[in-house]
């Protein structure tokens, strides 16, 4: 059933989609007599002071960071029954749903990166950081040009150590920077980072790091060598590969300073291939099984990590399913059974040996 909105004035036509915390709506504002998209939070029951303070940073935010590629806030309504955010309505859907029918060429990856950039580093330079990057919060009009939504994370520096206090975690994992695991502070470093994955996920269909439970997906942001482009689809020109894995560096100083500085990279290393590299999209294929390299030895770490998630999912820890085969806690697991193996096998000589002393002597 379509929800009412509150004082009539948003009739719900139909639902867009669902988020972690959200349904967005196609909705008629009667008092423009235009469609807007009107985002509904879950609220039920009573409903959490923590939900409203994440609504009211977002209408702060919203209001204060003002940019032609920034998706503005029409309308909201915040109170203990219903909280929405009213923005205008984006036919062509978000980056993710174009995603699902074909991929982007590297032409058009960097266009959307620079439209990006733009915004983003606009609202660097007020102080406020997205925090949630990701293909679905890319809105898209009907030529194809990116737009910002869902600065519902987002937070200055300085609300953000007075409402939500310093070591609050902020974003979506697959697309978190690995010093926004241990609780840094959201960087322009840290969008790099995000903006990077979505790079990887228009131009080769798949995200660099994949993993079914979320502290093995931290793991391997953390610790794990990022395949090239071309290792998740031989489609991708290989050429593009060194731009996206320095933004992917595990040390934020690595990566460049800006998106601004990651847009003009970019474009620089498409600029350089052949025309019909360019303009070449690569088919949408599976994602290959590649074996993932941790970069510093921390085996043991990963395996506890791995251990206590499937604990916690009620998973058998001795027995890993079939999903998690490909990922890299478990060479880690087999490291450990072959020491014991080993540790057996020296045992069981001790005692041969020593029998065949002790039958030797009589
Ligand atoms: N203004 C809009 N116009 C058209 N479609 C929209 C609009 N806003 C959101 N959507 C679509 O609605 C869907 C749900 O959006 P929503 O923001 O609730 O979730 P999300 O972005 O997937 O995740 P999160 O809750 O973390 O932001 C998205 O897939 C998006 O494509
Ligand atoms: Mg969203």
């Amino acid at each position: 059933m379509l929800p009412r909105f509150s004082h009539g004035r948003y009739q719900a036509q139909r639902l867009i989609g669902k988020g972690g915390m959200s349904s967005v709506y196609l909705c008629l504002d009667t008092q423009t007599n235009k469609r807007v998209a009107v985002k509904m939070f879950d609220q039920r029951g009573a409903t959490s002071d923590k939900l409203l303070r994440r609504f009211e940073q977002e209408i702060v935010a919203l209001q204060q960071v003002s940019h032609p590629y920034i998706v503005p806030l029409l309308d909201y309504h915040l109170d203990a029954q219903q909280s929405y955010l009213v923005m205008p309505y984006f036919e062509s859907g978000s980056v993710s749903d174009r995603l699902a029918q074909t991929l982007y060429s590297p032409q058009e990856s960097a266009t959307l990166l620079t439209q990006v950039a733009f915004a983003l580093d606009y609202a660097h330079s007020q102080g406020y950081f997205h925090t949630d990057l990701k293909a679905s919060n890319l809105l898209l009009d009907r030529e194809g040009r990116a737009y910002l939504s869902d600065f519902g994370l987002a937070t200055s520096i300085a609300a953000r150590s007075s409402i939500s206090g310093e070591g609050d975690i902020f974003g979506t994992p697959p697309y978190m920077a690995p010093e926004l695991f241990k609780g840094a502070p959201p960087s322009a470093r840290s969008e790099v980072y995000a903006l990077v994955i979505i790079l990887y996920e228009l131009l080769c269909g798949h995200r660099p790091f994949a993993a079914g439970d979320v502290v093995v997906l931290l793991n391997l942001h953390r610790l794990a060598k990022p395949p090239a482009l071309h290792e998740l689809n031989p489609a991708v020109p290989s050429a593009l590969s060194p731009v996206l894995l320095k933004g992917l560096s595990k040390t934020p100083f690595e990566r460049p300073a800006s998106v601004g500085e990651l847009a003009q990279h970019f474009s620089w290393a498409v600029s350089q291939l052949p025309t019909i590299l360019q303009q070449s999209r690569a088919p949408i294929c599976p994602r290959p099984d590649l074996p993932v390299v941790a970069e510093r030895e921390t085996d043991t770490e990963m395996l506890a990590a791995k251990v206590l998630s499937r604990s916690a999912s009620g998973q058998n820890p001795s027995k890993p399913s079939s999903a998690s085969e490909s990922d890299p806690a478990v060479p880690a697991l087999k490291k450990g059974l072959n020491t014991a193996e080993i540790v057996l096998v020296g045992l069981a000589l001790m005692v041969v040996v020593t029998l065949l002393l002790i039958l030797s002597r009589r």
